[in-house]
């Protein structure tokens, strides 16, 4: 490796450092940043940090016994492809982030490495609660529906994330935004919809949520307009990033009509599944710039169950009531830079 890319004092100016292309200099100052939302997400991931310790999990055994045999399973295969999820976002993270020229935005990525991390722990707290951690990270091996949805999404990650092109790292942005906002929303939904059930899984997944929807898809939705604004992208990568976002919607879709038809659970149906993740499709479309293309319907109940728990108020951790006027003092206009 060239020493220049620790060290070039000749290397551009911080404020003219892109997210593509370039020669840093290689410092990371947060006082210049090009960008308004870059610290800005940094400082609110970082008021957001929580740890697995704080959810309470010492029932979580007892509540998962109760709960019904397709509760059981939906409980299992949910965790069993969400814990995937978090996984393949670290390394994905590590090397999309290796794309990148602007050593702020770097920074930010390897927060965002930790907080999958973390994501990756507390499920294993979790299901360590409940007893069944072996069993459940060892479902891919058995189901082929599940194993099916991680290997697209895999497939996705890896198709571009080689770079050499603009063009290239804008699409490996796609797969994040279709990460952080389509392939855990209703996995998030399914923990909601058990809820009062499941108090254990539902506060961990109230956490990862946050971090997800709060502040790693504004990230990335930052990052895919922000490489559009200041590079000249081939028309044929929109194109493909529409066909990514059709394909996501599309993966999501087939392993919870999967889950539905195997292991039916109340208040849950397909025609809800499809309005949900289509809605949620259309507005990361509109998050990056681009049109919705999919059937717009009514804010759906699971919509709703996700959202309502994105707020701060009901959470009861000591450590997240000293750091909510931090979080919501910083939770104002990160779209707008
Ligand atoms: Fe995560
Ligand atoms: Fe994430």
């Amino acid at each position: 490796m060239d020493s220049k890319h620790y060290y070039n004092p000749n290397g551009e100016e911080i404020l003219d450092e892109k997210i593509f292309g370039g020669t840093p200099t290689g410092f990371v100052d947060f006082n210049r940043s090009k960008y308004k939302w870059d610290s800005r997400i940094y400082d609110l991931m970082n008021a957001n940090t929580w740890f697995p310790s704080e959810v309470n999990t010492s029932a979580e055994k007892k509540h998962f016994d109760a709960l019904t045999d397709n509760e059981q399973s939906i409980y299992k295969m949910t965790f069993a492809q969400l814990s995937f999820n978090d996984a393949a976002q670290e390394e994905y993270l590590s090397d999309f982030r290796q794309l990148a020229n602007n050593r702020l935005l770097k920074s930010v990525i390897t927060l965002q490495m930790m907080q999958e991390v973390n994501h990756s722990k507390s499920y294993a707290v979790l299901l360590d609660a409940c007893g069944n951690s072996e069993e459940v990270f060892n479902l891919y091996k058995h189901d082929v529906a599940l194993n099916n949805k991680n290997m697209r999404i895999a497939e996705q990650f890896a198709r571009h994330i080689e770079g050499g092109s603009v063009d290239k790292m804008l699409a490996s942005a796609m797969a994040s935004v279709n990460l952080e906002g389509i392939y855990f929303l209703l996995g998030f939904a399914y923990i909601y919809v058990l809820g009062d059930k499941v108090p254990g899984a539902r506060d961990m997944i109230k956490f990862i949520a946050r971090d997800e929807l709060n502040t790693h898809l504004p990230l990335f939705a930052n990052i895919f307009k922000t490489i559009r604004k200041e590079n000249s992208i081939d028309s044929n990568t929109i194109d493909l990033t529409y066909k990514m976002i059709q394909e996501a919607v599309d993966i999501e879709l087939e392993y919870g009509n999967y889950l539905l038809d195997t292991f039916p659970i109340m208040g849950i149906t397909k025609e809800l599944m499809k309005q949900t993740v289509y809605n949620y499709a259309n507005d990361r479309l509109r998050k990056i710039g681009l049109n919705p293309i999919f059937e717009e319907s009514q804010t759906t109940y699971l919509q709703k169950l996700v959202s309502k728990h994105l707020g701060m108020n009901d959470v009861k951790s000591n450590f997240f009531e000293s750091n909510v006027s931090n979080y919501a003092k910083s939770s104002i206009d990160l779209d707008d830079f």
